[in-house]
């Protein structure tokens, strides 16, 4: 069966209830997750493998008073199981056509400069950024994407 790829909305936390593991930190909570899923701001694309979730991406889309609006990616993950597949890049890009629709012309995200296979993935996706040659010694890497 193919993966599917899902943005998840108001009504969907009970697909946060099956979770592989090392996806996430911490085991879910569900009143949290109904809480996040039921912002409009807050924003979680699922990797779901038989009725199980294998890999997300959170974001938030925030406003300025003068600019248009962004799109930060939190946490993106995939378990360790079902890496290598283009998850990462799926989940991703399904934020990404999010923060479109939420008018949001840009979006970041922050990683470790030891993190291979995080830059490896922003990169795959459009990310611009990076090493930082003006703080080479950074330990936290900003990558930029054009939406
Ligand atoms: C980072 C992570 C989400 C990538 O997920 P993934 O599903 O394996 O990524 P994809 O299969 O979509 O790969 C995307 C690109 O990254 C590359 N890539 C993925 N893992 C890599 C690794 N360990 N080393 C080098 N390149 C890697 C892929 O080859 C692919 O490149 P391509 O598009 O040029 O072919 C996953 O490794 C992970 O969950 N890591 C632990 C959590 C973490 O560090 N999250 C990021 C926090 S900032």
């Amino acid at each position: 069966m193919a993966i599917e790829i899902k943005v998840l909305r108001r009504g969907d936390e009970g697909i946060l209830a099956n979770v592989a593991p090392e996806v996430f930190d911490n085991p879910i909570d569900p009143d949290l997750a109904r809480e996040f899923v039921s912002d409009p701001r807050h924003h979680i694309a699922v990797a779901i493998d038989g009725g199980v979730v294998v890999g997300f991406a959170s974001a938030v889309h925030y406003f300025h008073p003068d600019k248009r609006p962004e799109l930060w990616i939190n946490e993106v993950a995939v378990a360790p199981t079902h890496q290598r597949r283009g998850l990462g890049k799926g989940v991703m890009r399904a934020l990404f056509d999010v923060g479109k629709a939420h008018g949001c012309t840009g979006a970041w995200v922050l990683t470790d400069r030891g993190n291979a296979a995080a830059m490896a993935l922003y990169a795959s996706v459009g990310g611009t950024g990076g090493a930082d040659e003006s703080a080479p010694e950074a330990a936290t890497l900003g990558y930029s994407f054009a939406l």
